[in-house]
């Protein structure tokens, strides 16, 4: 399952995506996360300590390597060079899943053990002031696309992204690529804006997007949320000292999150299981062929050179079945 935390910065995405992940781990469900937010902080909500060498190696500067991987031997992919971050999956291409062992995980992800359970980390790597905007955003983000789209998950494993709701992710694609999508809101006029634009760009495109109110104090927070964004509305977060002491860097057991907070995680948790009776592999592939021929024609074919419309395989889709049992078309 491919879970997105969005929101505006400062909601509540690292916090959230961080309990979320615990919470899988302690449930001894199978979990990746990925730290895709313009701010790298889910490693240090993970209580990874913060010198450098304990954060996972920045996907963005192993692109060559996950490229040349993925490409396997995929003949409509004719170099690594002419692959960009929305290069959909066909025959030949190599597949990734959730708790095998392969080079990007190898070279990417870092263990790390909490205090019930443990999780694969892995991150795109720091954005700079100049990164924004330009090229290397793209392509730091566009790692994780990449791997999203060669990737057969199941039911029972989890991939949660924390990441930022920028037009970045829309241009590309990335947006689609989930099976739940958690825009974190506070009861705010700025919260609830993030939501409103999400929800026209998701629109169009069945983006099955579920909003989690944080930092709710009361009743008349409530009330807000519920008028901003009515049944969208899934659950609701308070204040959490058990958040502020681990930001304190005193991490209580997990098992002493707040109550209201742990019965919070059930739910996001009860509403992706749900998500998986709407999967729909056609759909999810089609998607991505769909974003490929727009940026290849609004700036791939002239960066690269080449038609990059070629490189859809029109027969294939994608799946969980295990890749030894697949057909060729
Ligand atoms: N439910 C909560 N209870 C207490 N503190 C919270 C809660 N949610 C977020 N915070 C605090 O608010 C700040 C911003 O949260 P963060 O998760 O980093 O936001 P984002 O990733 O969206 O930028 C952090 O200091 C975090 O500890
Ligand atoms: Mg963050």
């Amino acid at each position: 399952m491919k879970i997105a935390f969005v929101g505006k910065g400062g909601s509540g995405k690292t916090t959230l995506s961080s309990l979320f992940v615990r919470h899988l781990a302690a449930a001894r469900v199978p979990v990746v996360a990925i730290d895709a937010d313009i701010n790298q902080h889910l490693g240090a909500a993970l209580g990874l300590a913060d010198h450098a060498d304990a954060a996972p190696p920045a996907m963005g500067a192993q692109l060559p390597l996950i490229k040349d991987y993925l490409r396997g031997t995929n003949p409509r992919i004719t170099s690594t060079d002419s692959m960009i971050k929305t290069t959909p999956p066909g025959e030949g291409s190599r597949l990734l899943r959730v708790g095998d062992g392969n080079p990007i995980f190898d070279a990417c992800a870092r263990l790390v053990r909490l205090d019930d359970g443990e999780v694969q980390l892995m991150a795109t790597g720091p954005f700079t002031e100049s990164d924004l905007g330009v090229a290397c955003y793209h392509s730091k983000v566009g790692a994780v696309e990449l791997c999203l789209n060669h990737l057969i998950d199941g039911r029972h494993e989890f991939i949660v992204v924390d990441m930022t709701a920028g037009s970045d992710s829309f241009a590309s694609g990335m947006f689609t690529r989930f099976d739940l999508t958690f825009l974190v809101a506070e009861p705010t006029r700025k919260g609830t804006a993030v939501y409103r634009q999400y929800k026209e760009y998701a629109r169009d495109f069945g983006v099955a997007l579920r909003v989690v109110g944080n930092k709710v104090q009361g009743p008349d927070d409530l009330a807000f949320l519920r008028d901003e964004v009515g049944d969208d509305l899934l659950v609701t977060v308070s204040h959490s000292d058990w958040v502020r002491s681990m930001e304190k860097g005193r991490p209580p057991q997990f098992e002493l999150l707040e109550e209201t907070n742990r019965q919070a995680l059930r739910t996001l948790h009860e509403a992706a299981d749900a998500a998986y009776e709407t999967r729909d592999w056609e759909r999810y592939t089609r998607q991505m062929v769909h974003f490929h021929l727009k940026n290849a024609e609004s700036w791939g074919n002239a960066r690269t050179g080449a038609d990059l419309a070629a490189q859809v395989d029109p027969a294939f889709i994608l799946d969980e079945r295990p890749v030894a049992t697949r057909q060729p078309a």
